[in-house]
């Protein structure tokens, strides 16, 4: 199997410890983690198979030029990236209790910007065990990636993380 690229930011927080268990899960050999805000296309080059994977933290900051996180940045030259005959999967950190109505929205963009810049996005999930009220990730009744909820369920997180994996080995 091609190694997988894991793309996460911010670190230091829930996102890199969902992305390095996900690298656990696929087996560390397998893939190679990288900071989002160090990620350029020529970093993304070698790599067909990429995951992706970020936290809702207000989706107003990311057009908000005043301030600049991780993914600030990254968007800035995912707009301008060719990801054709790339196939991309993403999870999402958010909280389900106090942002019910904005669950992972997140996610929703960065699937959205992967599949206008050409990327084949894999990896959707089904609802179940989930409760939220509305979501910009959830298209058809599937969330279009991994939704992890770090600040309410935690102890769900591993089996949720065993799962996806499963689905991607077949999807990727
Ligand atoms: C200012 C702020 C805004 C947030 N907004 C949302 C939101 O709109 N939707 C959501 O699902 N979670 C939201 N969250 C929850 C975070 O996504 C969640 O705590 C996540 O695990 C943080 O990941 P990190 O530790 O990698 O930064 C917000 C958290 C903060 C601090």
């Amino acid at each position: 199997m091609d190694k997988i690229a894991i793309l996460y930011g911010p670190q230091g927080g829930s996102t890199e410890k969902v992305a390095r268990m996900l690298a656990k899960a696929f087996g560390e050999d397998q893939v190679v983690l990288i900071p989002v805000k160090n990620a350029y296309e020529n970093d993304l080059a070698p790599f067909s198979k990429i995951i992706f994977g970020g936290p809702t933290v207000g989706t107003h900051t990311w057009s908000d030029t005043s301030t600049k996180n991780d993914w600030d940045i990254f968007l800035t030259r995912l707009y301008k990236m060719d990801l054709t005959g790339k196939t991309c999967a993403v999870f999402g950190l958010g909280d389900q209790v106090s942002y019910s109505f904005k669950f992972v929205d997140d996610l929703g963009v960065i699937a959205g910007q992967l599949t206008a810049a050409g990327a084949r996005l894999v990896g959707q999930v089904e609802s179940d065990g989930y409760t939220f009220d509305d979501s910009q990730a959830y298209k058809d009744k599937k969330f279009l990636g991994l939704p992890i909820d770090e600040d309410n369920e935690p102890e769900k997180t591993p089996e949720r993380i065993s799962r996806w994996v499963e689905i991607l080995k077949t999807e990727f």
